[in-house]
């Protein structure tokens, strides 16, 4: 079966927020899909293993704001890459809490508040089926697609996502954080160089043996 096919569907990119008691948290997704169109029901795709998915089982509520081509890459690589377990998502980053859970409302193009109504666990992912309960409008206009965080941001995707794919050549230098693959030698660069994704050093940067 050749997976590579799946490269052909389409996603975009989200921020799923909860309330970890008083603390805003959140992670990375882009399997976001609207099921139905009166009295909207969402469906979201997250990793079992994510600290986001343990409090979303918990609250039942979440937020997804809709990120816009404009979105700070730091951000995805803060809430795509990192664990809540371990650092303060929000930290540097404006939010707003709407209905109890944390909206970006700086250059997104919207936030979805959504109730959960069920859950459906599979091996290694769950999906969330749940209530669009209110809306906040975003001041941006264009959504950024799954492919432009790949072909223009030159993003890569977290092992916990639905949608990844092992897919670094080897000889190819990726960086350990987000698995940024750098073309070419890394050993050119001076020691200022950071990952364009997420800023990682240059020490971060593992040449790809198999
Ligand atoms: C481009 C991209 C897409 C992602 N899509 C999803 C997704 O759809 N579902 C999911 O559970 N995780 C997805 N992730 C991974 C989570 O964002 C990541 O595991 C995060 O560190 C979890 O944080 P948490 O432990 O604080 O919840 C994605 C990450 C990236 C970079």
């Amino acid at each position: 079966m050749n997976l590579s096919v799946l490269y052909n569907i389409n996603y975009g990119m989200y921020i799923l927020g909860v309330s970890d008691k008083d603390k805003p948290t959140g992670c990375v997704v882009n399997s976001v899909i609207q099921i139905t169109s009166e009295n909207p029901i969402m469906a979201v795709s997250i990793n079992k293993k994510n600290y986001s998915y343990e409090v979303l089982k918990h609250t039942s509520k979440f937020s997804i704001s809709i990120l816009s081509e404009e979105t700070d890459p730091k951000l995805i690589s803060r809430f795509g890459f990192y664990s809540g377990r371990d650092v303060e998502k929000f930290s540097g980053f404006p939010y707003e809490l709407s209905d109890g859970v944390p909206i970006i409302t700086e250059k997104s193009c919207g936030n979805l508040i959504c109730q959960v109504l069920s859950i459906d666990e599979m091996e290694t992912h769950a999906v969330v089926y749940a209530r669009l309960i209110d809306t906040v409008v975003g001041p941006n206009k264009n959504p950024m697609s799954y492919s432009y965080y790949h072909k223009v941001l030159k993003g890569t995707t977290s092992k916990y996502a639905p949608t990844f794919q092992a897919s670094v050549p080897e000889g190819q230098y990726v960086c350990d954080i987000c698995g940024y693959v750098y073309e070419g030698d890394i050993n050119q660069e001076d020691d200022s160089y950071r990952c364009p994704v997420c800023g990682a050093t240059k020490d971060h940067f593992i040449k790809k043996v198999n």
